[in-house]
């Protein structure tokens, strides 16, 4: 039988006790634990950034985080930017623009550009480009989503 180790996680300023299995990823422990099902799975394994969310405030792939590493760290995902149901400037801006199509990709998309203009209020388009270029989208051509990022920086000026 697996091990399992009591851990702590803040997740969405709420904390959270779990104790997943050893093994357990912090995705699993999102969406099968805590039912916090906005944080997808797509590839499983590193490489498409739907699984993304907040460590600390960086960007972090949830399918190759152990959750014990994890204990007493603040998570946020992507139910953590519309707290009371009101969506965050970026979110706003990404609907504003026409940015999500099937939508899959987008919880990564938003936090990876939520992360992005907490470090650089105004970033151009490389470095808009540079941020997004762990998270793959299937349907947009990323254009639409770095237009949601510059407006969003507008916005949040
Ligand atoms: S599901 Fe984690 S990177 Fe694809
Ligand atoms: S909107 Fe479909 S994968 Fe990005």
């Amino acid at each position: 039988m697996a091990e399992r180790q009591s851990i702590e996680l803040h997740i969405n300023e709420e904390t959270h006790v779990v104790s997943p299995d050893t093994g357990n990823t912090l995705l699993q422990v999102l969406r099968s634990t805590l039912s916090l099902t906005g944080t997808k799975r797509g590839c499983n394994q590193g490489v498409c950034g739907a699984c993304t969310v907040l460590r600390n405030g960086v960007p972090a792939r949830s399918c190759l985080t152990l959750a014990v590493e994890c204990d007493d760290e603040e998570i946020t995902t992507i139910e953590g930017l519309a707290p009371n149901g009101k969506a965050s400037i970026v979110q706003q801006a990404f609907v504003k623009v026409g940015a999500p199509q099937c939508g899959f990709c987008m919880p990564g998309m938003v936090l990876v550009a939520t992360a992005l203009l907490r470090e650089h209020s105004n970033p151009d388009q490389a470095e808009i480009r540079e941020a997004l270029s762990g998270n793959l989208c299937r349907c947009t051509g990323y254009v639409k989503i770095a237009e949601a990022i510059e407006l969003a920086a507008e916005q949040l000026v």
